[in-house]
């Protein structure tokens, strides 16, 4: 059994400068693994909090106390060291440590579990329970897929500045490609040539962008859309063919609970449930949208099933509704609320928390979409992680160095032979994209 010699943790920052943790984690003296939490900026009521009060000292301090306990643990068994993490801070939602604590020890765990073995992680992880009994494949039969890369082209809402789209992000998602490598340039493709239009019809853009590497122009949430739409024509394509447009209304920044309404400051209207409803119907069919993440907001799981069932293609998303929540997500999957939910392991906590999530995701039907965060480290564990739960999408972003550094990790993956360690058995080939 392969055991935990050595755990350190030090605060760091993320991409958008804010400080966090991180943390490595040695096995058996040799292989070391590091994990730095992300943060986000739209963060749903019921996302585990980041750190307890007193911040990243305080989280680096639970840990210093904790190291003995560590020490000595099997990080080659996620449920096991959820336990370690378990024995620490029992209290749901991790009040002691932090969730960002959770997540930077249990992947960095699981990391250096990963190198001991001479495993890729996205294998590694893919043989852990509950995820892998879950799956419709499981070892050692099980196919790996490269989920899509979707990335966020134009930003607004609460990752870019005033003048800017209310909705969050306009996503694209290269969905008539065979390959990762094409899908990843198409993408990069087409947020180039987006960068293009919006200097040609507004000279003063500054070339400014969003906390994801999305451009943030002034302009309204429909001309950004057409923006986006004209972008993909100018290459040649057709939308809902070889690339598809995507949306993350992250529509609880817009709620205002207390008037009952969605409140566009930015565009300048506002809408009540119904209205809503209608809003987000107009630009699904109007931008032929393949995925729609929160139209409505984080409690309206009803709103959230009419607009699911009006449009059975399309990949109608849960973020802050299902916050990588295995018990939320079984309750929006009984009310038909998605049929597909983002998977971001520092909503959770912890990696066990997020598998619990996935094997959900995969007992449901519930199509799942890794994604990072807008403040995020330069580290690529989502990239595996997507691959290992079988995620349609993987949501990263297309520029800026944390962005790229998940995209690059795919084409790595992509090199190997088999796409596995090398064995050449049946069992470690990645074939081909995702189904959507
Ligand atoms: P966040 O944004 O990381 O700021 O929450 C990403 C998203 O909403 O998908
Ligand atoms: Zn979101």
């Amino acid at each position: 059994m392969p055991a935990i010699t050595a755990v350190r943790g030090r605060l760091v920052y993320n991409s958008r400068g804010s400080p966090t943790i991180e943390v490595d984690i040695t096995t058996d003296g040799t292989h070391t693994g590091r994990a730095a939490a992300p943060s986000g900026a739209s963060v749903g009521i019921h996302e585990t909090a980041s750190f307890p009060e007193g911040g990243v000292a305080a989280s680096l301090q639970v840990l210093s106390d904790n190291a003995g306990r560590i020490t000595g643990a099997d990080p080659g068994d996620v449920g096991a060291m959820n336990k370690v993490i378990r024995e620490i801070d029992p209290e749901p939602g991790y009040p002691k440590m932090g969730g960002s604590l959770a997540f930077a020890l249990s992947i960095a765990a699981a990391e250096s579990a990963a190198k001991s073995a001479g495993k890729p992680l996205y294998r590694f992880l893919g043989e852990q329970e509950p995820l892998a009994s879950a799956l419709p494949s499981a070892p050692p039969a099980r196919r790996y897929r490269f989920p899509f890369p979707l990335g966020n082209i134009l930003g607004g809402g609460a990752h870019a500045g005033p003048g800017t789209p209310d909705i969050q992000e306009i996503l694209i998602c290269a969905t008539g490609s065979d390959t990762v490598q094409d899908a990843i340039r198409t993408n990069l493709e087409v947020h180039s040539e987006l960068r293009r239009i919006l200097q040609e019809s507004d000279p003063g853009f500054s070339g400014g962008k969003g906390d994801e590497g999305g451009w943030a122009p002034r302009l309204d949430n429909e001309k950004a859309l057409q923006a986006a739409a004209r972008a993909c024509e100018n290459l040649g394509f057709t939308l809902g063919r070889e690339v598809s447009l995507g949306v993350d209304f992250a529509s609880s920044t817009q709620w205002d609970a207390s008037r009952s309404r969605y409140v566009y400051d930015r565009a300048g209207f506002e809408n009540d449930a119904g209205e809503q409803i209608e809003f987000a119907s107009d630009l699904i069919s109007r931008f032929k949208l393949i995925y729609a993440e929160d139209a409505v907001h984080e409690e309206a799981f009803e709103d959230m099933a009419q607009i699911r069932a009006r449009f059975p293609d399309v990949l109608v998303t849960g973020d802050d509704l299902t916050v990588t929540n295995a018990a939320i997500l079984e309750r929006a999957a009984r009310g038909g609320s998605c049929n597909a939910a983002i998977l971001k392991v520092n909503q959770a906590g912890g990696l066990y928390d997020a598998l619990e999530f996935a094997a959900a995701g995969a007992r449901n039907g519930i199509g799942l979409v890794t994604s990072h965060r807008s403040g995020e480290s330069t580290e690529s564990h989502i990239s595996h992680i997507g691959i290992a739960t079988g995620s349609k999408m993987l949501k990263v972003g297309v520029v800026g160095g944390e962005r790229v550094a998940k995209l690059n990790e795919l084409l790595r993956i992509a090199e190997s032979r088999d796409g596995g360690d090398g064995d050449g058995t049946e069992h470690d080939l990645i074939q081909g994209m995702a189904e959507l």
